[in-house]
């Protein structure tokens, strides 16, 4: 039985946080952290290291309980993980010992869903996601850009509603970035899934959001919310618009009030 706040077959999930508060022992990671995402909505969280963004995704999805506060998903307390979910950790943790393939229907055989059409969804996801020619392959055999895309396509082989991403790019150089964040893109473009996107780049954060929400340094709240309207698809070359900009600006600025930036 799933749990009632995640069922699947209902329209994508909303999140809200009403002032939230994880303690560790007598250390606060995240203070008063208020936040509301809709439905189908694609959200960055943006925020210097440490002020408790995995602490959030954690706690969003269920797998970690929060000190106080209150969190909903559909304007439901939270009191269960979420079953209706896919995850892309901010390490890839791929299993050595499994092909690329295997490792995105270990998602399935664990779920208990039909292998057979998983497996063609499995393919359909690779194909999308450019490695095609990655499937019977070792995670030791693959660049970082490709299992990162092996573990986006794990992340959405069960189809989720609401897709949770920490930094699933952060260790990928620029060019990869670029084409990897378009073919995220056009994959929640084609299927209006809820996403919470976790990132340190403020160009990624401009570059895919609907809105990006800041967080202060620890103990991490949100303090910005900059709803970014730009056409998609992006292009890869954001600062053709003089809006990227201004929204660049304004997230530096919430980070020098912050003396995280201090130029
Ligand atoms: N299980 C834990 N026990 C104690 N402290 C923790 C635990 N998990 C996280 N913390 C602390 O909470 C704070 C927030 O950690 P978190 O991992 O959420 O940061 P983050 O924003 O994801 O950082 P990064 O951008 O570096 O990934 C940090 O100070 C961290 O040391
Ligand atoms: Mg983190």
């Amino acid at each position: 039985m799933l749990p009632s706040s995640a069922q699947p077959g209902t329209g994508a999930a909303s999140i809200s946080g009403r002032g939230v508060i994880k303690s560790f022992g007598g250390f606060t990671a995240v203070d008063g952290l208020s936040l509301d995402i809709r439905s189908g909505e694609f959200v960055s969280l943006i925020g210097p290291s440490g002020c408790g963004k995995s602490t959030f995704m954690l706690m969003a999805a269920g797998l970690m309980p929060i000190s106080s506060g209150e969190l909903l998903v559909n304007g439901k307390p939270l009191t269960s993980p979420l079953t209706d979910i896919g995850i892309v950790f901010q390490d890839h943790l791929l299993l050595e010992f499994r092909t690329a393939l295997e490792n995105v229907m270990l998602q399935a055989e664990i779920r208990g869903l039909p292998l057979a059409p998983a497996k063609e969804r499995a393919l359909e996801l690779f194909a999308k996601l450019g490695i095609s020619h990655a499937v019977d392959r070792y995670p030791k055999q693959l660049s970082g850009g490709m299992r990162q895309r092996v573990s986006i396509a794990r992340a959405l082989i069960h189809d989720p509603s609401v897709l949770m991403m920490d930094e699933p790019f952060g260790a990928l150089d620029a060019i990869t970035r670029t084409q990897i964040r378009h073919d995220l893109e056009m994959l929640w473009l084609e299927t209006g899934k809820t996403v919470v996107f976790i990132t340190h780049s403020i160009d990624e954060a401009i570059g895919l959001s609907d809105r990006v929400l800041v967080m202060s340094p620890t103990p991490g709240r949100v303090v910005d919310e900059i709803a970014i309207e730009l056409p998609r698809p992006r292009p890869a070359h954001l600062g053709d618009y003089p809006s990227f900009n201004a929204y660049a600006d304004r997230i530096h600025d919430a980070f020098r009030r912050f003396g995280v930036i201090k130029y």
